[in-house]
């Protein structure tokens, strides 16, 4: 049975007015205790659904799930034994993101007969197995620390570049498309002065001018959005790529000093 019963007529605030008629708080909705406790009490006890298996076409095709309400990325595979699994995509070594391409925060799809880490080449069977494990019993020479900082500086600088690029696209489609919009705009309105001066008869550029300097406003807003838009591309383009090159000079300084490290600590032995 309803808790408050359907006034017969008038409003419900009337009938019931313990329901009072301030502003409803919607603080749950941005809290992040609030998304806590959401996630503890509803998620993680919830069957979540992270794609179809229409998806997995053929032994060894496999994609990745980022579940952002569970914290994790997933693997779901189908092994060569046509079973389909699903992984935490992160390797047993040292806990780095397993499979990923260009960038670890994209998804990715693809088939595979094994996963290897990028990081110190660790393999994984499709079905979760560890089967390789490269220089097993001494996992931190110096080689490896190298190679593990290079893969890390390459992971970060990947992520960041991606950060700083979200937006671009959206400005470069409003610098591209704008003045388009605002030529649209102007046809449109020179059509429908001619238009007007075809029916009323009369003729002469006097009768039009009116309509279609109100017609190149259009033109005019157009441009007034695009330019803008097209200078801040061009600045946060540069400002990007400067940035790039500076994450790589600082990325070889960093790589240098652990050669340097290496080398030291090789002469000392
Ligand atoms: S983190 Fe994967 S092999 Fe080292």
């Amino acid at each position: 049975m309803a808790k408050y019963p359907k006034p017969a007529e008038g409003t419900w605030t009337q009938h019931y007015p313990q329901l009072g008629t301030e502003p409803v708080s919607y603080s749950d909705c941005i809290s992040p205790e609030f998304y806590e406790a959401e996630r503890k009490a509803i998620f993680e006890r919830a069957w979540l659904q992270v794609g179809r298996v229409e998806q997995l076409t053929r032994n060894g095709s496999y994609f990745t799930r980022d579940i952002a309400v569970a914290n994790t990325s997933l693997i779901i595979v189908r092994g060569l034994d046509g079973e389909v699994r699903a992984f935490h995509n992160i390797c047993r070594h040292r806990g780095n993101k397993l499979v990923w391409q260009d960038y670890p925060r994209e998804e990715v799809a693809g088939s595979a007969r094994q996963f290897v880490c990028k990081y110190h080449g660790w393999k994984y069977d499709l079905d979760g197995k560890l089967s390789y494990i490269l220089q097993e019993g001494d996992t931190a020479t110096s080689y490896d620390r190298v190679d593990a900082v290079q893969r890390q500086l390459e992971s970060e600088a990947a992520i960041t570049s991606a950060d700083m690029k979200k937006g671009l696209a959206g400005l470069a489609t409003i610098g591209a498309t704008a003045p388009f919009i605002g030529l649209f705009g102007t046809v449109l309105g020179i059509i429908w002065s001619f238009q007007g001066m075809a029916a009323s008869g009369s003729g002469g550029i006097a009768s039009v001018s009116a309509g279609i300097a109100e017609a190149l406003v259009a033109t005019a807003v157009g441009l007034l959005v695009a330019i803008p838009a097209v200078m801040s591309y061009n600045y946060f383009t540069n400002v990007h790529e400067r940035f790039q090159i500076e994450m790589t000079n600082s990325a070889s300084d960093v790589m240098a000093f652990f050669l340097k490290k290496q080398g030291v600590s090789r002469g000392a032995a």
